[in-house]
């Protein structure tokens, strides 16, 4: 794992689940590959954000290789409390991948929700709400091998259209003490449809442990709602934290405070360039106009973004 551990990070212990059990809706950045790594999470994490998920990481790489896990996994002493995602389909890789990150990591998130075409023909992803007694054992597993018992183990799901089958997913998950469940109100096969947020309100209903609400929240407003609305105890945000990483403090669109706090966190992270300057297109979509686009987007060096920002923006 990456140089950046400390033994410092070893003494640090806050129960997630703690979070839950303060009454106010927990907000939460989604596990997004190539984008929620440690230089964002620092940035969300300055503007009220409670929790951050890494990218998805393929546990048989990561427990078989050391250059994986330099490569996949960087915290430090202030990315806390965080959740590592893991693609997996065999609960002992998944137990192996828990008992690596556990003395740097608050918990784990097993993805059962990746639509995309490899990660269903490898056996992650969203084809494991189709193997309810699979997940049991995976969350079983690695509460049963990792030894910290404030350690999370959640599961990250998409709906079943016939919701009985997701309720009775969730509930096999529950039962082998799975720690929270995040549902992305969608099915595997949808994209842009409207997120089914009355199928979160059921799985909530008939669950003991907390629910996560995801999907298409753009303004601390909407979260609010949908935690009204879903009775979810979290609310878990991707794309609307790429456009605004201040939505959760309120903010209806990025301010410039933000974006220069971007630029020295990703500076001083080291960030690569491409990873930098598409950080800053998101968040710069909707405070730009066209004309500023087309010359921002195909900036090509660190130093030419910053000079732009400078001259535009006095960043
Ligand atoms: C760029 C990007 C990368 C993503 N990577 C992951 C991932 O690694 N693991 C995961 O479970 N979901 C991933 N997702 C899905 C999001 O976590 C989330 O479930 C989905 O985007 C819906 O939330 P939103 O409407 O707030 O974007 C990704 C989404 C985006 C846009």
């Amino acid at each position: 794992m990456n140089s950046d551990y400390t033994e410092n990070l070893q003494c640090y212990q806050t129960p997630p689940m703690d979070l839950f059990h303060s009454g106010h809706t927990v907000k939460i950045c989604a596990p997004m590959v190539r984008y929620s790594k440690l230089a964002f999470r620092t940035l969300v994490r300055k503007y009220s954000c409670d929790l951050c998920y890494t990218p998805m990481i393929v546990a048989a790489d990561f427990v078989k290789s050391v250059k994986a896990r330099d490569s996949e996994f960087t915290t430090n002493e202030g990315d806390r409390p965080l959740i590592v995602q893991f693609a997996a389909q065999e609960a002992q890789v998944l137990a192996d991948a828990a008992a690596l990150v556990c003395p740097f990591a608050d918990g784990i998130d097993l993805n059962c929700g990746c639509p995309q075409r490899w990660a269903m023909a490898e056996g992650y992803g969203a084809c494991l709400i189709n193997k309810p007694e699979l997940v049991q054992d995976m969350v079983r597993q690695v509460r049963n091998q990792v030894e910290n018992p404030n350690f999370a183990v959640s599961i990250k799901i998409r709906i079943h259209d016939d919701l009985t089958r997701t309720v009775d997913l969730c509930r096999k998950a529950e039962a082998a003490g799975v720690s929270w469940i995040t549902v992305h109100g969608r099915y595997v096969e949808e994209r842009h449809q409207p997120v089914h947020y009355d199928a979160i309100k059921v799985i909530k209903e008939n669950m003991s442990v907390p629910v996560v609400a995801n999907g298409d929240v753009r303004n601390l407003r909407e979260a609010e709602n949908i935690h009204q609305m879903t009775g979810a105890n979290g609310v878990m945000v991707a794309r609307g934290l790429l456009a605004n990483p201040a939505l959760f403090a309120g903010y209806e669109e990025t301010p410039l405070k933000c974006i220069q706090d971007w630029v020295d966190i990703a500076l001083e992270h080291g960030t690569p360039f491409v990873c930098f300057h598409h950080h800053l297109m998101y968040m710069m979509e909707r405070i730009t106009s066209k004309q500023e686009k087309r010359v921002f987007n195909v900036l090509s060096s660190t130093s030419a973004v910053l000079d732009y920002l400078g001259e535009q923006y006095s960043i």
